[in-house]
Parts: structure tokens; C-alpha cells; sequence
């Protein structure tokens, strides 16, 4: 499968139209050495694949799954089965998804705009008057972790660290990704039985006393797969939006910066740099016909939400209608923070443009380097330069590069060195 490209443009020459002609609406690959799954290319294969009734989310129905190759591409942390929504079908999907939805309207109903925006002004505070930053080290990773923080009542520092580990996962190294999500486990228990005893107005809270009364360990992966899901995936989703509109201006932006379309931008970089780019998420409980190609019964299908948004049966569709985007997924499993990370990006885009004086890409695009593994539009750094400004405030609870809350020494095996942490 091809690798991640930053000069990657759409149009004859990308190697997914290349795959499109070659094989049609689905192409047989290996999305990480030995790990063969069918790639959807089109749009309407995409689609039809994220809606099939016989392709499950358990990767227990895929073959590769039980080969041991999946694990040693590192992908486990990411496709292995847990009691969450994202990995389980039908009635149990069901259960597992509405305390999300229902924690999630709750977090919406209580207002997240402020919020924001005290969070976007304290991190740009935290560079501005250097004239140049990493914005995606120091602004695009935090803010949604530390917005996140405040559904789960952590701290600032304990966010930062889960996100850390939940950024792992996404780089699919075995040796970094599985600790992580060991570690992210055992934080989540911990936090669980917190609520259990101190329950608050909190996601883990609200999931405890939920009438779909999930078990323990349901709680604990749902908690999970909200951070790992939702950080990264809204991190480059800003940082995608950013790099389009400082590192290839037009058309959005218009005299000045200050006065684009930032709505128009988000839609353009889910379009054209979908921060998932490809998703190894359906496994044919049957054989299944997806776009005209037989699926076996067993065999795994990832979602290629690049290749897709590239469709050129789409170009009918007007440019960047929201409609047209499977970014967001489709069906039954339909991200549920959509709303939630939409305003963060709008958000955070709209903040470093109304606050950066002249900010300028520091490197060309293609000399940005992409993040490791097969799964993510994503860069490294995304190291800008502006006018230095002034600082919003004079709080300055996040220093420039401030690392996460260190991890106090680990001392013995058992897990009392994360009540430590957490009580940091
Ligand atoms: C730009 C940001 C995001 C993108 C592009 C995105 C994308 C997606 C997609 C494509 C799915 C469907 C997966 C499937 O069908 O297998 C999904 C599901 C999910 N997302 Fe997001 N997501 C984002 C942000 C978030 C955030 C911020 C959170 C948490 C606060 C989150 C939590 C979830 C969860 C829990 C699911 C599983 C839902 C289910 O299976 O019913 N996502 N997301």
C-alpha cells in the first residue's frame, strides 16, 4: 500500500488512481508488511463498506487477525478486540454507544466554547512572543487532549500523558504502541474506580450510572477508545486545516488570513488530507459483495478514506460539500464527537489566525516529515514563523515545550504508582 506522501496530490498521477485502474473500486493490499486486507478506492465502495450489515467491527471474524502479523505490525493496540462501541456489532454496539452519545450531549449541553477558547489563548500565549513555534508539538496535540481533560476532570499534566500514549498507537511500532496501551489500560481502571467511589460530574461518572449500566471493564475500554480515538485525529485535523491555508493560500485565503473561510478549510483538508487515511476496520462475517468485488468470509476490509475523497466520480459533487466527506465514518458506527471536534478544529484554526501576526510555514510541505505508519495524514512538526505578539494573559500555565507532567518513578509492579500520579 502506499505510503504516507506529503507532496501526495490528487488527480492521475496519485498512486490510488493508480490502484483504482489496476484493480477497480477495491484493491487486495498489504497495509503493513504481511497484513493483506481488501482497500476500498472509491467513493461508493467506501460507503457500502462502513454500512455493510455482514461486515462486523470484531477483528475476531478476520483471518490475519489469529496469523500473529498484526501484531507484530504494531496495529493491535488500535484494531484489537475490546468491550468498546467502536469494536463490537448489533445490540452490544448498541449498549456500548449511547453513554458516549449521551455523555457527549451532556458535555455539548454545558457549553465547550469558552472553554476553547481560554484553552487556545493560554497555549498561544505560551509561544507568541517568540515569533515562531512548532504548532502542531505545541498547540495542535494539546488542545483536544486538554479539552478532553475537562469531560474526564483530569489535570492538564495527566491529559498530556494519555494523550502521549494514545499517540503512540497511531505510529504502530509494537515495541512503543502495546506498553501504551497496557499503561492507558491500567490509568483507565484506576480512574474508574475513582469515579466508582467519588463520582462527579464527569464522563466516567455518567458512564457508571448509565441506564445501558456498562460493566466495568466496558467502561474502562470505552474511556479508552475516546482518547485514542479522538486526540490525534483532531490534532491533524487542525494541523491539516493549518498547513492548507498557510502553505497553499489560495483559495480560501483572500487578502488576509484573518478573514478566511475557516468552515471552507476544515471541509477542504477532511477532503483533501482526511487525517485518518486509512482505517482497517470491517471483517466479512460471510462472503460479502462490496461494489461488485466478493469479499471471502474472512477477510478484512480497510476504509480508505483518502483514496475515496479522491474518487473522481465525485468531482460531479460541488467542492468540498460536507455532505460528499466520509471523514467522519458512516452508519451505525458514525463518529460520535463529530460536532465535538468539528468546533475544536474551527476553533483552534480561527484562533491562530486572529492571533499570529504573518504566520508562515517554516519549511516547504514537502520537506514536513509524516509520522510513521500507514494510517494517518499526519506530520511530525509543523515549525511556523510570525510577528512576534503579545501574550493574551499573563497566565502562563503551559510553558513553551513543557513536557507532559512527569511520571513519577515506578516503584515495585503494582498500580500504586498511578494513585501517585493521578493525585499529583
Ligand atoms: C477529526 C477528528 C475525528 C475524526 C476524523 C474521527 C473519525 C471517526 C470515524 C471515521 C469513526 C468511525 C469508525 C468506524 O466506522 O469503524 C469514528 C468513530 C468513533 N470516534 Fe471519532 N473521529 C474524530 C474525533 C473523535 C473524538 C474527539 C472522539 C472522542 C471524544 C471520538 C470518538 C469516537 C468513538 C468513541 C468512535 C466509535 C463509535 C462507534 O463505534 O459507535 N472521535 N471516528
Amino acid at each position: 500500500m502506499p505510503r504516507p506522501d506529503p507532496q501526495h496530490t490528487p488527480g492521475r498521477n496519485s498512486p490510488w488512481e493508480w490502484l483504482r485502474r489496476l484493480h477497480g473500486p477495491l484493491a487486495p493490499v498489504e497495509i503493513a508488511p504481511g497484513v493483506r486486507v481488501w482497500l476500498t478506492l472509491t467513493y461508493e465502495a467506501t460507503a457500502q463498506a462502513l454500512c455493510s450489515p455482514t461486515l462486523s467491527n470484531d477483528p475476531r471474524h478476520w483471518e490475519e487477525f489469529h496469523s500473529g502479523r498484526v501484531g507484530e505490525a504494531g496495529l493491535l493496540p488500535l484494531t484489537a478486540p475490546r468491550d468498546n462501541a467502536l469494536t463490537s456489532d448489533g445490540e452490544t454496539h448498541r449498549r456500548r454507544r449511547a453513554p458516549l452519545v449521551d455523555g457527549l450531549a451532556k458535555l455539548t449541553a454545558r457549553g465547550m466554547g469558552q472553554e476553547i477558547t481560554a484553552i487556545t489563548d493560554r497555549l498561544i500565549d505560551s509561544f507568541i512572543e517568540r515569533g515562531h513555534a512548532d504548532l502542531i508539538g505545541e498547540f495542535a496535540t494539546r488542545l483536544p487532549i486538554l479539552v478532553l481533560s475537562r469531560a474526564y476532570g483530569l489535570s492538564d499534566g495527566n491529559g498530556l500523558r494519555l494523550a502521549e500514549l494514545a499517540s503512540r498507537f497511531w505510529d504502530c511500532d509494537p515495541a512503543t504502541a502495546d506498553p501504551a496501551a497496557a499503561e492507558l489500560e491500567a490509568f483507565f481502571a484506576e480512574l474508574t474506580a475513582r469515579a466508582r467511589r467519588w463520582p462527579g460530574e464527569d464522563l466516567a461518572s455518567w458512564m457508571i450510572t448509565h441506564p445501558s449500566r456498562l460493566s466495568e471493564t466496558e467502561i474502562r475500554h470505552g474511556l479508552m477508545s475516546y482518547i485514542a480515538a479522538g486526540n490525534d485525529l483532531t490534532a491533524h485535523l487542525i494541523a491539516n486545516t493549518l498547513v492548507e491555508l498557510l502553505a497553499d493560500p489560495a483559495p480560501e485565503r483572500g487578502p488576509v488570513l484573518s478573514h478566511v473561510d475557516v468552515g471552507r478549510a476544515v471541509r477542504r483538508a477532511c477532503r483533501v488530507r482526511p487525517p485518518l487515511r486509512v482505517w482497517p476496520a470491517r471483517y466479512a462475517i460471510q462472503d460479502t459483495d462490496i461494489a461488485g468485488v466478493r469479499i471471502g468470509a474472512g477477510e478484512g476490509v480497510a476504509i480508505g478514506f483518502e483514496p475515496a475523497h479522491e474518487d473522481p466520480a465525485l468531482a460531479h459533487h460541488v467542492e468540498d460539500a460536507e455532505h460528499t466527506l466520509l471523514t467522519w465514518g458512516a452508519g451505525t458506527h458514525t463518529c460520535p464527537a463529530r460536532s465535538l471536534a468539528w468546533e475544536i478544529t474551527e476553533q483552534g484554526v480561527t484562533a491562530v489566525l486572529r492571533r499570529l501576526r504573518e504566520p508562515r510555514l517554516a519549511l516547504r510541505v514537502e520537506e514536513l516529515r509524516p509520522r510513521p505508519g500507514p494510517l494517518l495524514n499526519a506530520f511530525d512538526a509543523l515549525p511556523v514563523r510570525f510577528v512576534p505578539g503579545r501574550p493574551a494573559s499573563a497566565t502562563r500555565a503551559l510553558g513553551p515545550g513543557r513536557p507532559a507532567r512527569p511520571r513519577p518513578r515506578r516503584r515495585g509492579k503494582g498500580r500504586a504508582w498511578l494513585t501517585r500520579w493521578w493525585c499529583h
